[in-house]
């Protein structure tokens, strides 16, 4: 390996670009080596734009081409397995955006490659690990401070759906982040969850929104999630931790946001704007995500804080088991554990 990881980033949509933009502006230890897009015209202007010395329009042609050491894999859902086994094979450095898979038959296939592997090469792209909110309130948990942990309330809600998706998509793909951040929070494995919806908004016909899901973890801990796909105000993501003695919650949103990091007062009226989308809200987490993951890859390691493969999958069989509840009319559904999942070939 060279003195600096050569990172490729698979895929220049909206996630991919973020990342080779925080990459070629600077990460400790990292050079932003090769870039891979289906779409020439996208590949060639984000090369020119950034100055990358390696523009390939196919991901496995990337992988293969001895130019990167480590890999952002930033493509729609369904092309994460094939470029995740090879990278593998190729023994690259891995992140990939979440999910593994989209379905937990396919990530435990990819559970066990990684595995199988002598050095942990992949981490999963779940950011909000890496957020200081979420971080304070998992050291005071943690810490005991507010006495034993009884409930978390969680609202995810983005602006609006995106198109051509149906109702399991809110669950596979929005709400997977509460499913991999929960868990992590508390230090506890979600056991049973149930799906529910009130009244739907008549601004959209394609799915159900918003959504509610209640799971219980395995102290007894109850936790709520609210997801409305297509909320139009603005994104808005919540987490209140409630415990014996005292409740703790992520700061307001829009205080937190780079582009607006001021409260305005006037005309009897305190305002903030909301972001359009994840990327201003979780900028911070994307950019520590990016240098945890590169220092661990130059030390031939994922970063111990990242969400690795079998954690995904954790992710992964909480959604499978919350659309078998929505399928199911309601029902309580027990969550299989990753061990019980990967034993049960
Ligand atoms: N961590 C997060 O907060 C977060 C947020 C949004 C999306 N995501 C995930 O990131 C991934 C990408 O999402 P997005 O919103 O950026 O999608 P997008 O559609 O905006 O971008 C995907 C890009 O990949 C390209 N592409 C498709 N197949 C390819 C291939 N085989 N090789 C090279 N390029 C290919 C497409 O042309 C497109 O430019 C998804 O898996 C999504 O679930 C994560």
């Amino acid at each position: 390996m060279s003195e600096k990881l050569r990172v490729g980033v698979i895929g220049l949509g909206v996630m991919g670009a973020d990342h080779a933009r925080n990459l070629a502006a600077g990460v400790r230890g990292a050079e932003l080596a090769a870039i891979s897009e289906a779409i020439p015209e996208r590949a060639k202007a984000m090369g020119e734009e950034l100055g990358v010395p390696h523009v390939f329009t196919s991901g496995p042609e990337m992988i293969s081409s001895g130019e990167v050491d480590a890999v952002i894999i930033a493509t729609p859902d369904e092309t994460h397995a094939d470029l995740v086994r090879a990278a593998l094979e190729a023994d690259l450095a891995i992140l990939c955006e979440k999910p593994l898979a989209p379905t937990a038959e396919e990530a435990r296939e990819l559970v066990t490659l990684a595995e199988a592997k002598d050095k942990q090469l992949m981490s999963m792209g779940f950011m909000r690990r890496f957020d200081l909110g979420y971080r304070a309130l998992r050291a005071r948990i943690d810490q005991g401070v507010d006495g034993a942990l009884l409930m978390t309330h969680s609202v995810h809600r983005n602006v609006s759906a995106y198109p051509g998706q149906d109702s399991s998509a809110t669950i596979t793909n929005s709400a997977v982040h509460e499913f991999d951040i929960i868990p992590w929070l508390v230090g506890s494995r979600i056991t049973k969850v149930q799906w529910t919806a009130g009244r739907a908004t008549s601004l959209l016909d394609t799915r159900h929104d918003p959504q509610f899901v209640l799971m219980h973890d395995e102290n007894g801990a109850l936790h709520t999630v609210q997801v409305q796909v297509h909320a139009q105000y603005g994104y808005d993501v919540r987490c209140e931790v409630v415990s014996e003695r005292g409740s703790a919650e992520l700061a307001a949103v829009p205080a937190l946001v780079e582009e607006s990091p001021v409260v305005v007062s006037r005309d009897l009226t305190r305002s903030a704007p909301y972001p359009a989308d994840w990327r201003p809200r979780f900028a911070d987490a994307y950019r520590r995500e990016l240098q945890a993951w590169v220092t661990a890859a130059l030390a031939g390691t994922s970063p111990d804080d990242a969400a690795s493969p079998r954690d995904a999958l954790q992710a992964a069989l909480i959604a499978k088991a919350v659309v078998d509840s929505m399928n199911s009319d309601s029902a309580i559904v027990e969550v299989e554990s990753v061990d019980e999942w990967m034993a049960a070939k």
